[in-house]
């Protein structure tokens, strides 16, 4: 009580584009009646009956659906065997006092009339509360993650042993290795630093090497490359096993190892082969950054600056562990909700079309960061947002790209995400609005690109 479930449950529904169904809120609808007037009517036995009942029918519900259970909703013994078996249950925590301020002011509550009897029902709650769950949250952005399998937490790294199965083997970048050794006893395979690591020839010796049996889970240790890598090798290896992703770079952490997208590259071309698998956890521990270089430090405020100017929100401006976390769920939310890039997930291209020409006409000697940030004033300066553009500027300072602009032209019309010829494109009407498929006459779109070349 006083938790705030109600209210987090419909923002996260709203969050994950699923339907919100308030327990307490069905019981009073089924019952035509208050919950206060059933408790003194029919009694506290007649009361429960029915919040079991209502909670099947919820559970069983074919859409699945966010449920926000009443407090006294696990003490049924049916019912927590239910939220075991069907459904992911998130402990939203509050401390008492929290909670009593906050429940005492409802007359939904007659369980909430005396201090002291609320108190005592907290007490007795919690340890069901904490048996029955699957994740501890104290925001949305908790919960969503959590729906996502993405466990953020600074020092989880250490852990790492509680939190994967037992039967692992490790994918680890070979410098990753060095600075932070896996802590778990099992069998590791060093793959090359960075985007080497993404390549058939890498991913034959790994299958050829993998011990692990169909109950296996492949954690792999790294930055993108090597989630990228390691996911698309637990993808096809056995037709498919577990993996566990734990991103050691800024990029992962806000964005490759969130969203099942794994893949490798062709001698011809980035990330053309590969396979939507979601990772089974991902545990993202922002103390791994410490080691991490300037350059891959950029590379990763690039996508937070996206991600920000995609949510609305100033994400940059938070400190590195918070940074980390909103950023994380924002990405989680999107792919929730379009799991196979089916429509609205094309947003986090934002800025991405320009980059990935100046990166390919660059022969990929151009910084991915640099070429986000190039991109993402592009794409503000079309969306008519030159404030925007010019704050991108600021934050990231990109120097014009020294590529040729009929090789950018050429790869930018190459790209993938363009369909028939057209080049399509991710705009803001405004921050925090984004507009995906959009089509500009060509001769803006080389106007634009061209801006971006020294
Ligand atoms: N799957 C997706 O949705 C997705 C999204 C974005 C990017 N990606 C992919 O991610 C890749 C880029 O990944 P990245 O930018 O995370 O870098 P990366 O994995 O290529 O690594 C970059 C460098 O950082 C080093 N490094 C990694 N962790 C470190 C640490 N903690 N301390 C010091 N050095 C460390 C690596 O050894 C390497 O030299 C690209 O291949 C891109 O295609 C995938």
């Amino acid at each position: 009580m006083g938790a705030g479930k109600s209210t987090l449950g419909r923002r996260v529904a709203a969050r994950l584009a699923r339907p919100f169904v308030d327990l307490d809120a069905e019981i009073e609808r089924h019952a035509a009646a208050s919950i206060s007037t059933i408790f003194a009517t029919r009694g506290e036995v007649e009361f429960r009956a029915i919040e079991e009942k209502l909670a099947r029918e919820a559970l069983d519900h074919p859409v699945p659906a966010v449920i926000s259970l009443g407090g006294g909703a696990m003490v049924s013994k049916t019912t927590a065997r239910r939220l075991r078996e069907q459904a992911l249950t998130v402990f939203v925590e509050v401390d008492v006092d929290e909670a009593w301020k906050r429940a005492r002011r409802s007359r939904r509550r007659p369980l909430a009339e005396r201090e002291s009897e609320f108190r005592q029902l907290f007490e007795q709650r919690l340890p069901l509360y904490e048996d029955a769950a699957d994740a501890r949250a104290r925001d949305a952005n908790d919960i969503v993650l959590a729906a996502a399998g993405v466990l953020v937490e600074g020092g989880a790294y250490g852990r790492l042993g509680d939190l994967v199965p037992e039967q692992v083997e490790i994918v680890v970048d070979e410098r990753v290795r060095g600075l932070h050794p896996p802590p778990l006893d099992a069998p590791i395979h060093a793959v090359p630093p960075g985007e080497m690591a993404k390549s058939l020839s890498i991913c034959t010796r790994l299958w050829q090497a993998l011990r692990l049996e169909r109950a296996g889970t492949l954690v792999a240790v790294g930055g993108g490359s090597t989630t990228d890598v390691g996911g698309f090798v637990a993808a096809a290896y056995l037709r498919g096993i577990s993996w566990v992703a734990v991103p050691t770079t800024l990029v992962g952490q806000v964005d490759a190892a969130v969203g099942g997208k794994t893949g490798i590259d062709l001698p011809h071309g980035k990330n053309l082969v590969g396979a939507f698998d979601w990772p089974e956890r991902t545990v993202v521990d922002h103390e791994l950054l410490a080691t991490l270089s300037a350059a891959e430090r950029r590379n990763g405020l690039a996508e937070v600056v996206k991600t920000g100017l995609l949510a609305g929100e100033e994400l940059w401006e938070l400190p590195e562990p918070e940074l980390v976390r909103r950023c994380a769920a924002f990405k989680a939310a999107v792919c929730l909700r379009d799991p196979r890039d089916e429509g609205e997930r094309a947003m986090l291209n934002l800025g991405h079309t320009f980059a990935h020409a100046l990166e390919a006409a660059s022969k990929y000697e151009l910084a991915h960061g640099e070429a986000v940030a190039l991109g993402l004033t592009a794409a503000l300066l079309l969306s008519g947002l030159p404030d925007d553009a010019a704050r991108v500027d600021e934050l990231l300072a990109p120097e014009p790209a020294r590529v040729d602009l009929d090789a950018a032209w050429a790869a930018l019309k190459r790209d993938k995400k363009s369909r028939g010829g057209s080049v399509q494109l991710v705009l803001l009407d405004a921050p925090g609005k984004p507009r995906t498929g959009v089509e500009l006459p060509e001769k803006d779109v080389r106007r634009a690109l061209a801006d971006l070349i020294a």
